[in-house]
């Protein structure tokens, strides 16, 4: 095995996000080790709803189009992401011309349109639709979203009936952060079933792979995927990345991000991590990867959430402007020691 894509291919597919540069072409050495690396490829912004349809009626399906054809010519596995999501959608989406919130039919009309369009243009091509993602909060209650205060939870139902008429042979994921909080994975697994009786379609559940050195339990993610996969649905970790800089919410949980000291935690490692943080992110990769291997006839897809640690969102996200080494390969492009050590 001199890849992660041969390493893994007996057992899930292995995937990466793709950012706008690596689409377009710009970034020929990321380009390099996705075609090589990888067997499945997720947009990491150009297919969210306000970079699809910026403007009511407007679609801009220039970048999408491209990353279609990348995983077509590539012979890679297309997942779409996202179409129902409250962030990183237009404000037109949910209002009126006077700036009012539309009513439960007119957004119900528009997530139909919406949903039509994109996933019909792109029928039989996009393998997997992440058909709605983040509804569920840590507690298990309903994300109050802009979605849920009008139309109320059957914007979840519908959107998975609607993406299934406009492409019959799509897999339909629910994809969502936290997954290993006990609270979250209730809330999940009951929203499953509630749409498994109502008789909609739904395939598989995504779990980000937000993660940190400490946190999450690697017993509670274990949990949530023995839980998601009882279901009798495929579970993907979607969204894999590692911080290893300190988190208001690391260990504690939000309580404590009112003592975060910000400045201190602003960029621990500007130059480069030490041998013990380093062996820290190989253990924690390795204790993930083996937890996949254990669980390889539930999941379908492991996917990090990009290539290379210059491009990651952990540098702005959850405190901006910070210096992150999340993913596998390093600034450089240069495949990090702990590629080696998966692929062995
Ligand atoms: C992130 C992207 O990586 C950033 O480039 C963008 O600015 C914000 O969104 N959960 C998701 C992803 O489902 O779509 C998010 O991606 C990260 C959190």
């Amino acid at each position: 095995n001199s890849t992660l894509k041969t390493a893994f291919e007996d057992k899930f597919a292995i995937g990466t996000a793709m950012n706008a540069w690596q689409i377009s072409g710009r970034d020929s050495a990321a380009t390099k080790i996705i075609k090589d690396q990888f067997s499945a490829i997720v947009a990491e912004n150009c297919m969210k709803s306000g970079r699809l349809q910026p403007e009511e009626g407007e679609f801009t399906f220039d970048l999408a189009d491209q990353f279609v054809e990348f995983g077509e010519q590539n012979d890679m596995l297309i997942n779409g992401h996202t179409l129902i999501w409250h962030s990183q959608a237009p404000r037109w989406f949910f209002t009126d011309a006077e700036g009012q919130d539309v009513s439960r039919e007119v957004l119900i009309e528009r997530m139909k349109t919406h949903i039509h369009t994109v996933v019909g243009r792109y029928k039989g091509r996009v393998d997997t639709w992440d058909v709605v993602n983040e509804a569920i909060l840590d507690d298990g209650s309903y994300r109050e979203s802009k979605f849920y205060q009008i139309i109320g939870e059957d914007f979840i139902k519908l959107a998975f009936q609607f993406t299934h008429e406009a492409d019959p042979d799509a897999e339909l994921y629910y994809n969502d952060y936290s997954m290993a909080e006990p609270g979250k994975r209730e809330g999940v697994v009951r929203m499953v079933k509630k749409l498994q009786a109502e008789g909609v379609k739904i395939d598989g559940i995504g779990m980000q792979g937000h993660i940190g050195l400490h946190h999450p339990e690697i017993r509670e993610f274990e949990k949530s995927l023995e839980a998601f996969a009882d279901l009798g649905v495929e579970v993907m970790v979607t969204e894999l990345d590692l911080t290893v800089l300190p988190s208001p919410w690391d260990d504690q949980g939000a309580e404590v991000s009112k003592n975060f000291d910000y400045e201190d935690k602003m960029n621990p490692f500007p130059n480069g991590l030490p041998d013990e943080v380093r062996d820290a992110f190989d253990a924690r990769y390795l204790e993930f990867f083996a937890l996949f291997l254990k669980h390889q006839d539930k999941i379908s897809r492991v996917t990090l959430w990009g290539v290379a640690d210059q491009h990651s969102w952990r540098n702005g996200w959850p405190i901006r402007g910070r210096t992150d080494y999340p993913l596998l390969f390093d600034r450089e492009n240069k495949a990090k020691p702990i590629v080696e050590k998966l692929i062995k």
